[in-house]
């Protein structure tokens, strides 16, 4: 081991230890030395979705243009797996590790680990519990949209366009997931400031369209008379169609949907009349995930949050945007 690589492991074990006597104030992610070339791991959670195959991509693409080695895992929905995943990707030394975590208190222990063993995590998409783990201090930062805000601009969207339409049926993301608590959060909070909204029934579709579609299937028979139904992602919006047209509802017509996203088939339901509006979440990390990688090896500060710009995408422009959703 070179003799600056042991210094910087001591000094990132005398933040950790500081960390442990509770003087956070010293606490500091472990440091990572420039280098031309890194090892880079990248956990994903899992790939049923055009969202999470355009993250992956992008990320691929990414270290393939700077030419740096990108170590892939797939969770494939599972927490438990993510963080084996991310285990392994410890025990085979990568450099640095990139991470979106699947639900965002199982994936802490792991996280620590790596800060232990020397490894800086950047989060990616999700972030974690900062009851937990903190950014800036347990990880560097974390990248990704504002989700709060996300359901506000849906909510937002709502109280302008949504007519004489009131009842809603909301279906959630992964349970325990930050989009999901957070997207709830953020649309709930404005919803109520509007009393004459009430969100009927709340259940979670895991992110996926299949789980969306039978989710809405169920609720749209114990609530007939809802009409708006909020998913908290565009796969879910997508399953939410199937299910109002085998009911034989005319999405768009009998019942508002929203949704957040803005992928390319969510911009396409909103063109042909079946969505109403989908506030975008870019999955498209690689450029941004890698420019902070290489500023932090650099010794620039990394602020804790780094957030996406993300457009919003209604009746108004999702035809002329459609090209270049993601
Ligand atoms: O973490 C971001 C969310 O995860 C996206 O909105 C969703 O589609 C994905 O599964």
């Amino acid at each position: 081991m070179s003799t600056s690589r042991r210094k910087m492991l001591i000094d990132s074990a005398v933040a950790t230890t500081a960390t442990l006597f509770g003087v956070r104030a010293f606490a500091a992610p472990p440091p990572l030395a420039k280098k031309a070339k890194y090892k880079v791991g990248f956990a994903q959670s899992e790939s049923n979705s055009p969202w999470r195959i355009a993250e992956t991509k992008s990320m691929r693409d990414e270290a393939a243009r700077l030419g740096h080695q990108l170590v892939y895992t797939d969770a494939a929905s599972s927490a438990a797996k993510q963080a084996s995943d991310v285990s392994s990707l410890i025990a085979q030394g990568v450099d640095v590790i990139f991470l979106p975590p699947r639900e965002d208190k199982p994936l802490v222990p792991v996280i620590l680990a790596a800060r232990k063993a020397g490894i800086p995590v950047i989060l990616l998409d999700r972030d974690v519990d900062h009851t937990m783990a903190k950014p800036g201090e347990d990880y560097v930062t974390f990248i990704g949209s504002d989700f709060v805000e996300e359901g506000h601009r849906v909510a937002e969207w709502l109280v302008k366009n949504a007519g004489d339409r009131t009842s809603i049926i909301e279906i959630e993301g992964t349970v325990g997931s930050s989009p999901a608590n957070d997207r709830k959060r953020g649309f709930d909070e404005l919803i109520k400031q509007h009393p004459k909204f009430k969100i009927v029934a709340s259940q979670s579709g895991d992110f996926s369209r299949d789980r969306g579609r039978q989710v809405a299937e169920t609720l749209i028979q114990a609530h007939p008379t809802a009409d708006i139904i909020y998913c908290h992602a565009d796969e879910m919006a997508l399953g939410a169609i199937a299910a109002l047209e085998a009911a034989g509802r005319k999405p768009g017509k009998d019942v508002l949907v929203v949704s957040i996203d803005g992928g390319h088939d969510g911009v396409q339901a909103i063109v042909d009349g079946k969505i109403g509006a989908s506030c975008e979440c870019s999955p498209l990390f690689g450029p941004k995930a890698f420019a902070t990688m290489a500023a932090y090896a650099a010794g620039e500060k990394i602020p804790a949050y780094i957030k996406s710009v993300d457009r919003f995408y209604d009746g108004s422009n999702a035809a002329a945007s459609l090209a270049g959703a993601y």
